[in-house]
């Protein structure tokens, strides 16, 4: 076993070296406090592993995502977005029997409880559709049972991947005042979320599939990206051996944050104020540069991803090819290259290593699908969905499972007594 020594106040000591099968390095830390009395500080976790896993592997530098070994680019390419889910959750590419079962599963599954559907009518047509989702998610354990984590996993799993975008449908239905639509099995997986979304009981709806192939696309490409801080959550609270109900919606609270998944919400919105803004793009890149200035290049950065996301490139050319099929000029998407194309020659974006990342480009596809910008980070949830199922299903699956619970630096005061009221000045 290979060690690494720390010397810490005069002590030596030989931590183990644990290496993945794609050579990342490192240090087992698990047993330091014991040993030492002290711990590692890593606000952030931007350096610490949580944990080992074989669902997604990313390169950062070099740009590389890949979902249980396959590249992110042959999957966009080749495969649909319900046989990644397959990948994601079984570990291999499944047979044409496999597959066929699946998809029946999830159709079997994609109604919800009809009394859910009061709850929809709780919220008022302005609520925000993640604040729904979460809700509703969260309250699929009252009508399918609290059940412990570790019970029907392979019946919630599926319960979960089918009803959420059902309820993702009717979030969106309620919040235009329309007519719930209801699943239709014969329908794929995203066409049926379409139908579900556009289609009305008073006419034919024709589907796209230019739009539901890009649609697809887009799904495989949020699938999965390792410990990011929503999976993050996810595992956390699935670690208190809560159902799986409530560990997904944990996961959707925290995708919400514009920092994480609403950044694609952000990015429209900024691209909008830019365009009113006489599109004057160079006057928002020197805002972001300007320390004094709050404004971020939203879908710009990225904690992993040095060099580019390869999502964004896939994203760039989807977005390019939707908006040509359909035929729409939208003026959104000139000013996001224009962004792209003066960040990346400027010193203030390359020394950073700051380059668009998967939000930059989808919000602008969604807008061409007629997906208005509050549910763009649904539309996220959706495909990171099964992502987060897989690693929780591997998570709650290893027997050696603890409670995550970090530890801290106390910096508060230090011992001191209770003095009444009277003596306190
Ligand atoms: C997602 O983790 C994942 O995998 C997430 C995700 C997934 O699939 O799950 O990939 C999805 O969340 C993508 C990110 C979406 N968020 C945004 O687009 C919001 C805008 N981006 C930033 O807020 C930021 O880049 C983050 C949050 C994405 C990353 O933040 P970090 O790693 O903590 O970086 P940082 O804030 O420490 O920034 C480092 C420097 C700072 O400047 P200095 O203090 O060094 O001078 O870069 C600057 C930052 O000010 N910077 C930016 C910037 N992002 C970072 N400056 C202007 N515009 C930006 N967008």
């Amino acid at each position: 076993m290979e060690t690494a020594k720390l010397i810490l106040r005069g002590k030596e000591y030989d931590l183990p070296v644990l290496e993945g099968t794609e050579h990342e390095v490192g240090i087992d830390v698990t047993a330091l406090r014991a040993k030492s009395g002290a711990i590692t500080f890593d606000p952030g976790y931007g350096n610490t592993g949580s944990c080992t896993s074989t669902v997604t592997f990313i390169d950062g530098e070099a740009g590389i995502l890949r979902y249980r070994g396959y590249p992110i680019e042959q999957l966009a390419e080749h495969s649909s977005f319900v046989e990644v889910c397959y990948l994601l959750l079984y570990g291999d590419l499944p047979t044409e029997n496999q597959l066929a079962n699946f998809k029946g599963e999830l159709a079997h599954h994609s109604l919800i409880h009809e009394d859910m559907k009061k709850m929809f009518e709780g919220y008022p047509p302005t609520a925000h559709p993640m604040g729904i989702l979460g809700a509703m998610v969260n309250s699929l354990a009252a009508f399918y049972g609290d059940v412990p984590y570790n019970q029907d996993v392979q019946l919630n799993m599926i319960r979960l991947l089918a009803k959420m975008k059902t309820i993702a449908a009717f979030a969106f239905k309620r919040s235009k005042g329309q007519p719930y639509v209801y699943p239709k099995n014969e329908l794929s997986f995203t066409g049926d979320l379409i139908n579900m979304m556009f289609s009305l009981p008073t006419e034919h709806y024709h589907i796209s599939p230019i739009i539901e192939d890009a649609l697809d696309k887009i799904f495989i490409l949020h699938a999965d990206h390792e410990q990011n801080c929503s999976t993050s959550t996810v595992r956390m609270v699935g670690s208190s051996h809560a159902n799986l109900f409530a560990t997904i919606s944990a996961g959707i609270a925290a995708l919400w944050g514009p920092l994480h998944g609403g950044a694609n919400q952000e990015v429209i919105t900024m691209l909008e104020h830019i365009k009113a803004d006489d599109c004057n793009y160079r006057k928002y890149i020197e805002l972001a540069k300007d320390k004094n200035s709050d404004f971020k290049l939203m879908g710009f950065g990225h904690r992993v991803y040095r060099n580019f996301d390869p999502r964004a490139k896939i994203l760039k050319e989807a977005a390019d090819r939707v908006l040509n099929t359909i035929g729409i000029q939208d003026p959104l998407l000139e000013i996001a290259k224009n962004l792209e194309r003066v960040a990346l020659e400027d010193p203030y974006f390359v020394e950073r290593k700051l380059y668009p990342n998967v939000d930059f480009y989808s919000g602008i596809i969604y807008k061409a699908m007629g997906i208005p910008t509050n549910m763009f980070t649904v539309m996220f949830a959706l495909g990171r969905l099964p992502g987060w199922i897989a690693q929780w299903k591997e998570m709650t699956a290893d027997p050696t499972l603890r409670i995550y619970r970090p530890r801290q630096i106390y910096t508060g005061e230090v011992l001191r007594d209770y003095t009444p009221i009277s003596e306190r000045n």
